[in-house]
């Protein structure tokens, strides 16, 4: 019998009840050092329904830091915060994961400690913007990383996911889509490095396959999922030709046995069956729908044609706490509101209703 997004799902050490996991959403409500508080822990537990909760992201240095109101994994108090969250979502009877990110070349000096440059692969400046105190500047010219940069943001990433352990969460998620620091080293555009970390297939793979093994090995394979971005262009990072690269990623991370490998699909929908292809292990996806949100129709046809083992749902999830609730019903969708997704405090956070059936 297929499956469908209701049927568990084992990924991992990970047990996912259901196949409707809450995409990472990067909604800047943590305090200014990067700590969750309260409103964090309220919002994460309200979703605890879905089949496995991935943070928004989650900077794993003060070089890696992302904007204003984004939480960090890299001092004890952080560490307490998530914790709080953590806990709150673990007595809801959910299950969470931290999104590790390292912004690179995106990061901003106004966000990053008094004369820190941004890192990147190469000192190619993004044609992006950074999210600051101050509203959107625009990105500036990064610093070439060296070895030394690299050893220690691979200590980073390793670090940071001692410290989701420390903190309680089931897992993490390396983040190496979204023109973040990994994919800049994917890319073609940010990466022009003339090492064995650029060039060809292998080298511009390597600094992904190094940072996945160093999480693999300070928190297990079975509690480690990757997200890759093959061909979207987001944040400007530009692959000439995905499918070798993200077939090559896929082949030599198939052997580490991670937990999952999520997957943003681009316009150019062949990439997914890519991976699929490639990929030996649990598939999630967060299709493309257009404009829309991702679409439960979508994500039913996906799972059941199994083209995906369980589907990602961000904006929805934004809006709809109990979303694997109201896809089951086929209630209606509360309406996401763009206005609310990065500033402020509960309006549009947790202030959405849960759906109750109408008496008959
Ligand atoms: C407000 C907002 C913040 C996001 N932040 C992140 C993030 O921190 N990390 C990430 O990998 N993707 C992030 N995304 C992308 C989503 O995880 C997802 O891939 C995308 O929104 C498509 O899903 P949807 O159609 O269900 O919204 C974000 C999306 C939105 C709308």
């Amino acid at each position: 019998m297929p499956s469908s997004l209701f049927t568990p799902l084992a990924a991992g050490a990970l047990k996912l009840p259901n196949r409707v996991v809450m995409a990472p959403m990067t909604r800047n409500r943590a305090g200014a050092d990067g700590v969750p508080g309260a409103l964090m822990s309220q919002y994460y537990a309200q979703r605890a329904t879905a089949g496995l909760i991935v943070t928004e992201g989650v900077g794993v240095s003060a070089v890696g830091a992302g904007p204003t109101g984004q939480p960090g994994l890299h001092t004890l108090e952080q560490v307490a915060g998530w914790t709080k969250v953590t806990d709150a979502v673990h007595e809801a009877g959910g299950r969470i994961v931290a999104q590790l990110s390292h912004h690179g070349r995106i990061a901003h000096p106004a966000l990053l400690p008094d004369g820190v440059e941004p890192l990147a692969p190469s000192a190619v400046t993004a044609l992006s913007d950074a999210r600051t105190a101050h509203g959107l500047v625009a990105a500036v010219r990064p610093r070439a990383m060296g070895p030394e940069d690299i050893a220690r943001t691979l200590d980073d990433f390793s670090d940071a996911a001692r410290a989701a352990m420390d903190a309680g969460f089931d897992g993490v998620e390396v983040q190496g889509g979204n023109g973040y620091l990994i994919h800049q080293f994917l890319s073609d555009n940010a990466n022009l490095r003339e090492d064995g970390y650029g060039q060809d297939v292998p080298g511009r793979a390597r600094f992904a396959v190094e940072a996945v093994r160093a999480v693999v090995r300070a928190v297990g394979a079975g509690r480690v999922g990757l997200r890759v971005s093959p061909g979207t262009g987001y944040n400007d990072a530009v692959e000439k030709d995905p499918a070798p690269l993200y077939g090559f990623l896929a082949d030599i991370l198939g052997s580490e046995e991670l937990a999952y490998l999520h997957v943003v699909e681009g316009p150019d929908r062949a990439l997914r069956a890519v991976l699929r292809e490639h990929w030996n292990g649990v598939l999630i996806s967060s299709p493309f729908t257009g404009e829309a949100p991702t679409d439960p129709g979508t994500a039913r046809g996906l799972v059941e044609a199994g083209d995906a083992d369980a589907v990602s749902f961000a904006r929805h999830f934004a809006a709809n706490p109990d979303l694997p609730e109201r896809i089951r019903l086929g209630a209606p969708l509360n309406e996401p509101d763009p206005d609310t997704f990065h500033d402020g405090g509960a309006a549009g956070y947790t202030d959405f209703a849960v759906h109750r059936p109408s008496a008959v």
